[in-house]
């Protein structure tokens, strides 16, 4: 069987990413970027990220990393790029005017049954839909950094964009194992950064108000509510201590309510607040310690990831 061609526009952290998840599902892949350094980089990464994910036992797929490989090219032309594919993933920087100009060119290399989706983390796509012939065609498919090991994808149609295609998106995302969910319209902040930034505003009120410091606040999820959150919602873990939800909500809502009622304004981010928050994360983590960091939450969200996946298969 021929495989299906998944053209990818912008070959940065994202791109790159993408690229991968797509090739282990057995896709045909080719990255286009505007800097043409940039999609020969690309490639050198993706195939020494694929050889050191073989050698931890973390290559997803059953095809082998030079099978993988061979199933992603480069290319220096848009048009070449996006010839034939009926799955396209812009990934370029994200500005308003940006995703403007490259959907508007998307659109001119590809057929009726094609879709154009975009990585867009903020920007609603009806902001650089609207105008297009093949605005139909258009959706978001926001995946969560990093994607390979965090498989979440927020799909966000625009108000003109077909149901085959929010369809089609989600079957194809659930055929590369990611996790889609739909939104059944557009929001600012999609899902995951709406529910992100509530969290957000809270830890900001208890450490701006004096009640727990910027490394103690972080414990409360990293060692407790994010632990069942690696597994499960907030709805089902509602539903599992009490005995269902209507018995929860029975037992606690009017301590929800008052602790609600108690939260206070949304912090305005500035001031000594700010300055205390930043004072305290640069001497828990300096500066010239954050790459390091990064690689230490990389492989355990890696380890995380393949944990999840041993248990489902149990
Ligand atoms: P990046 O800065 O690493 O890469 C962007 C790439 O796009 C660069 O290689 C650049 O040369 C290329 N590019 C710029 N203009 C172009 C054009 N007109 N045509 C073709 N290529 C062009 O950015 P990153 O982090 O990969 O982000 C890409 C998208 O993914 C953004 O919309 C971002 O919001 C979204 N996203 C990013 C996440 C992250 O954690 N970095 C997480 C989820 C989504």
């Amino acid at each position: 069987m021929e495989s299906q061609k998944i053209g990818i526009v912008g070959s940065g952290l994202i791109g790159r990413s993408w690229a991968m998840i797509f090739a282990s599902a057995g896709f045909s892949v080719t990255i286009f970027d505007i800097e043409p350094s940039q999609v020969s980089n690309a490639l050198k990464l993706i195939k020494s990220q694929l050889e050191e994910l073989s050698e931890s036992g973390m290559l997803r797929g059953t095809l082998s990393v030079e099978a993988q490989f061979a199933l992603i090219k480069g290319s220096n032309s848009m048009e070449e790029a996006l010839a034939g594919a009926s799955f396209v993933q812009e990934c370029v920087f994200e500005k308003l005017e940006v995703k403007q100009k490259v959907f508007s060119e998307m659109e001119q290399y590809v057929s009726d049954g094609a879709i154009l989706s975009s990585s867009s983390s903020c920007i609603m796509p009806s902001q650089f839909t609207e105008n297009l012939k093949r605005r139909n065609q258009c959706i978001i498919s926001h995946p969560i950094n990093p994607p390979y090991y965090a498989p979440l994808v927020e799909i966000i149609p625009a108000p003109w964009t077909d149901q085959s295609a929010i369809d089609r998106t989600r079957t194809i995302m659930e055929s590369v194992g990611q996790v889609p969910v739909t939104l059944k319209k557009e929001v600012p902040g999609f899902a995951a950064n709406r529910i992100q930034y509530a969290i957000i505003a809270e830890v900001w009120r208890l450490v701006e108000g004096g009640v727990l410091s910027a490394d103690d606040v972080d414990k409360v999820m990293s060692a407790g509510l994010g632990l069942r959150y690696a597994f499960l919602g907030p709805l089902e873990v509602m539903h599992l201590n009490a005995e269902g939800m209507q018995s929860y909500m029975e037992r606690y809502t009017q301590s929800i309510e008052h602790v609600l009622g108690n939260f206070g304004p949304t912090p305005t981010f500035t001031g000594s607040g700010l300055e205390r928050i930043i004072k305290e994360m640069d001497a828990k983590i300096p500066l010239d310690k954050l790459e390091e960091r990064r690689q230490w939450r990389d492989t355990r969200l890696a380890a995380l990831a393949k944990l999840k996946r041993d248990l489902e298969r149990e």
